[in-house]
């Protein structure tokens, strides 16, 4: 029996400033989406952006449910709007935030593995990395590619 070490490696910003105006821009675009979140429920408004190859930002919420499964994440509520309007269009980076109350969450949310997992195979389609911002307070942590959220998902590279 032998080890192997997966690991991932991520980028720091530990400020908004240091982020590439780009980047700066998609998180203000995910804050403001935020707070657009239908969430009664849990309190936790939770914005996403999603920029695009042509370079349209395109934003999602988090939408609850009384029956709570029917609810839906940011970042899929993005995703998904992002490829029914742009099918062929591949995503170049997705950022999203959480707010509780007026307060950004930190250290920041990350996508849960549902989320993740649609990440990853609109990522293997389009063949080009789909790169993930989780923004907090003052850090942001930029992964750049979403495989490297979902380590050892089927077919995934880590496998042999
Ligand atoms: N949520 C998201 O929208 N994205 C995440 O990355 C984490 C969780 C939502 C789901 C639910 O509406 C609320 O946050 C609490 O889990």
């Amino acid at each position: 029996m032998k080890k192997r070490d997966i690991s991932v490696s991520v980028d720091v910003y530990e400020s908004r400033g240091e982020m590439p105006v780009e980047l700066q821009n998609l998180v203000s675009e995910a804050t403001e989406a935020a707070k657009s979140a239908y969430a009664p429920y849990s309190g936790f408004s939770v914005g996403a952006a999603v920029l695009m190859e042509n370079g349209e930002i395109i934003t999602g919420s988090n939408q609850e449910n009384a029956a709570y499964p029917s609810g839906l994440c940011a970042e899929r509520v993005a995703v998904f709007y992002a490829k029914a309007k742009y099918p062929e269009m591949a995503i170049k980076q997705l950022a999203v935030i959480a707010l509780n109350g007026d307060e950004i969450v930190d250290p920041p949310a990350a996508p849960c593995g549902a989320c993740r997992q649609v990440f990853n195979e609109y990522e293997e389609m389009q063949e080009a990395p789909l790169s993930v911002l989780l923004a907090g307070k003052d850090e942001t942590l930029k992964i750049e590619s979403s495989a490297d959220l979902l380590p050892l998902s089927f077919g995934s590279r880590e496998l042999g």
